[in-house]
């Protein structure tokens, strides 16, 4: 946040209000606005307030990440006059460290944007990358290149990441190799690994990270997806085939999980509700796989604010199905005090423990598996360190083996989540535990980026055949921040025809588009057909294999009555070579009188076409949505359809539009079609020329649900796309898919073909 006249007026007033209350304002900010780089501060200026400097993306603050209000009013560390304050340039860890190769360009720093090629000498080979760039966090992307020969070696050479030095150059059985990071940077991963039978080194491979190195979200949910997910199908049930039956195995335990979110850090409202909504968003993803964990659920600073408790769980007293209520509703009703006490947490969990072993018994106890997922900066001022309390949780889950502890290591996962700007490494990853390629320690900027991450985490098998289910995000979001918007309407399609014509369309199935009819001229071919849908997969701009144009649209059909442009039926369908890849991001939109809107739409027995018409267009100002292209991607327009009684006068104006000479509107826009525009009630958004095709749609809950595809308008009011706003006049017409069922039916629904699942379509 840049720092306004206003707001410094502001700071200025809170601070002579909390000198009167219980609160001091120790420190003054004048020397660090002066330096001009932006900062946030965590507690305005009272004591214990960390100031955070901001910098744009590709660059870091330097000499420091942040300052401290202490109590005698003066920052830590303190501003320095002949070091100021400012942004640098992100650099990437020294690449040259490869052995057995060469770097190229020799360099002696490597910035964002940086490309490295690696190159093994003769008589070695290459694994990893051999080409890498150096992203925005500071990491380079790929894998580590590693250079080595083939030999007798029992572990494949383990290689040396960027930035750092290995001691041990023997691979054999129970050899270990050590890495350390040069300069200003710290390892994350495994400091030491040790070749096993079977060719497998321990540990992880080690990274080196600066101090202002993040994980990004992908990486975060790549990774803690995975692990996670080993946990959660440890005790799904299996198929075993045993001589000549399949049986169905189901596994004996339990899984408990404990989460603890750190609030000391900030006081600001929105950052605890980042926090719910981040927990949330865990335990929904958790909740697709067919486990029932038990949950354990606080919130802390100096002292503990118990959400759920796991013994109210196993006793019944709470439901799964409550305990998102319970996060949705929790408050904390004192103000957070500044004190972050670690030790705590783990004392908490230690003792649930204890407690579920006394209930349940020793033996049945040897059943539990437990994941702790603690999020926190790691900046415990009280409480001592909670190491001694993480060496008994492990004694207790592994039974006080003390030797090698891979039979019991299954039974216990310690992930922690560093947040925060300043986060205190050193201390935080030795409690974590450790697992062959698994990474339990993760480090990210601010909570507000975990929903996403949880979001984008897990498989989504569990959800593929839903049509229109989208994530909604009641926080504004920001404009341009397409990765969420794309989850809000996954069913966009971008369509791009030989000659320079844009049409918008949406996915109905994974490999199928539905847009406007006119968006092709006779003579269009496959070919000249090019359809944007990025689902992360090679090509973000798919190839056609074929389109249909509803056979009753014909744009000539009423020349003799009056109509030089004739729009019913402006419908189309286009069939992509190859499946998208459906994920979060990338899915179909639900379409009508199909069983999958039905389920959409909650509708309980059998449901017709007929009953969904009747709930998506029950009153005569239905509330619509459709898209328009903007210059970063798409944004949503509003409008009201003018059913029954208002529609009369809505496509009276057809008349005024070019290329219309009948004195009926109705010859223009027949039945087929649904209106909107004009400023009664409200102001209407007006269609593009860019949005034809487009669908319009309503919201129903978490689902999307296709009524129509835009079609043609009165006035051309806008060439550019973009949301613009209709006049008095403007009206817009759309297709009405109520009224084109057959043709959407007897391709969507064609079960004798084998390209694509086919819709059910209802009576
Ligand atoms: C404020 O206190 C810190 C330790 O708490 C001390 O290092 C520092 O010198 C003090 N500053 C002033 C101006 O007294
Ligand atoms: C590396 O990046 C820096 C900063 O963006 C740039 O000035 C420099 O030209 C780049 N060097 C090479 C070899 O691309
Ligand atoms: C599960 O528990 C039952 C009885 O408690 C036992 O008979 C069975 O062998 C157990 N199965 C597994 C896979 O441990
Ligand atoms: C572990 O050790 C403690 C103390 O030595 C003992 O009380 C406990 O019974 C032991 N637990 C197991 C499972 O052996
Ligand atoms: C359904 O698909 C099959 C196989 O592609 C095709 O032969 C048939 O004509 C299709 N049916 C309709 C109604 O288009």
């Amino acid at each position: 946040m840049r720092l306004s006249v206003e707001w410094s007026w502001f700071v200025a007033l809170s601070c002579l209000l909390c000198m009167g209350g219980e609160v001091q304002c120790a420190c003054s900010d004048e020397d660090i606005k002066r330096e001009g780089v932006e900062y946030t501060l965590t507690r305005q200026l009272e004591k214990g307030s960390m100031l955070v400097y901001n910098c744009p993306e590709g660059f870091y603050p330097f000499p420091a990440l942040t300052r401290m209000c202490q109590a005698n009013g003066s920052w830590r560390p303190a501003p320095r006059r002949f070091s100021p304050q400012k942004c640098k340039p992100v650099e990437c860890p020294d690449p040259t460290v490869l052995e057995n190769g060469n770097v190229s360009p020799p360099q002696e720093k490597y910035f964002v944007g940086n490309e490295t090629m690696y190159e093994c000498y003769s008589g070695y080979t290459m694994r990893g990358s051999n080409q890498r760039v150096c992203l925005k966090n500071g990491k380079w992307s790929g894998s580590t290149p590693v250079c080595s020969r083939d030999s007798e070696n029992a572990c494949p050479d383990p290689g040396i990441p960027a930035g750092a030095s290995r001691t041990g150059n023997i691979f054999g059985i129970d050899d270990k190799v050590k890495y350390t990071c040069n300069g200003n940077l710290f390892l994350v991963g495994s400091s030491e690994r040790v070749c096993k039978e079977g060719g497998q080194w321990t540990g992880q491979e080690p990274a080196c990270y600066y101090r202002h190195t993040y994980d990004t979200i992908q990486e975060v949910s790549e990774s803690f997806g995975s692990a996670i997910r080993n946990s959660l199908t440890t005790l799904e049930s299996t198929d075993d085939i045993q001589g000549e039956k399949r049986i169905r195995l189901s596994k004996n335990g339990t899984l408990n999980i404990y989460i603890a979110v750190d609030v000391s850090e900030s006081i600001e409202a929105i950052y605890f509700l980042d926090a719910k909504k981040a927990v949330i968003a865990l335990i929904e993803k958790i909740s697709s796989f067919s486990v029932t964990p038990n949950y354990h659920i606080v919130f802390f600073s100096s002292e503990i604010f118990p959400v759920v408790d796991i013994l109210d769980m196993l006793d019944g007293k709470v439901q799964l199905s409550s305990v998102k209520k319970e996060l949705k509703d929790f408050k904390i009703s004192d103000q957070i005090t500044a004190g972050t006490d670690l030790n705590l947490i783990f004392s908490n969990f230690l003792e649930r423990m204890a407690i579920i072993e006394q209930q349940v018994g020793k033996e049945a106890f040897k059943e539990h598996r437990h994941a702790l997922i603690i999020f926190t900066d790691g900046a415990y001022n009280m409480g001592g360190s909670p190491a001694p309390t993480v060496a008994q949780i492990k004694n207790k889950v592994y039974m006080n083996y003390t030797g090698e502890t891979s039979t019991r290591e299954d039974y216990l996962d310690i992930y922690i989540f560093g947040i925060g700007a300043e986060v205190f490494d050193d201390d935080l990853q030795p409690l974590t535990t450790t697992k062959a390629n698994e990474k339990h320690y993760f480090r990210m900027k601010g909570l507000d980026r975990l929903q996403d991450t949880f979001d984008e985490m897990i498989d989504e098998d569990a959800v593929k055949g839903l049509c229109g289910l989208h994530k909604d995000y009641d926080r504004v979001i920001d404009k341009d921040d397409i990765e969420r918007k794309k989850k809000m309407y996954p069913w966009l399609a971008f369509i791009y025809i030989e000659g320079g014509r844009k049409c918008l369309g949406s996915l109905v199935n994974s490999k199928m588009i539905l847009t406007a009819a006119h968006c092709f001229r006779f003579g269009d071919k496959p070919d000249d057909v090019k359809v944007e849908i990025d689902d992360r997969m090679d090509r973000k701009v798919k190839k056609v294999k074929t389109f249909i144009l509803h056979p009753n649209y014909n744009i000539k059909g009423k020349v003799d009555e009056g109509v030089d442009e004739f729009y019913d039926y402006d419908v189309a369908l286009i069939q992509l070579e190859k499946d998208v890849k459906i994920s979060i991001s990338v899915r179909p939109i639900c379409i009508p009188c199909t069983q999958e809107t039905s389920e959409a739409l909650q509708m309980v027995g059998k449901s017709t076409c007929k009953a969904q018409e009747q709930l998506l267009l029950k009153t005569q100002l239905e509330e619509l949505n459709f898209m328009t292209r903007t210059d970063k991607w798409a944004a949503e327009k509003n409008v009201r359809a003018k059913l029954g009684d208002n529609r009369g006068d809505c496509i009276r104006h057809a008349l005024e539009a070019k290329g219309i000479k009948t004195k009926n509107p109705e010859v223009a826009v027949t039945d087929n079609f649904l209106c909107t525009g004009g400023l009664t009630p409200q102001r209407d958004h007006i269609a593009c020329t860019g949005d034809s095709g487009g669908a319009v749609f309503k919201h129903h809950h978490q689902r999307t649900v296709q009524i129509g595809v835009v079609s043609w308008g009165t006035k051309n009011k806008c060439e550019g796309g973009g949301v613009v706003e209709s006049d008095d006049a403007s009206r817009d017409f759309h297709i009405n898919l109520f009224r084109v069922v057959p043709f959407l039916k007897q391709y969507l629904g064609n079960d004798t073909q084998n390209d694509f699942e086919p819709l059910q379509f209802v009576d």
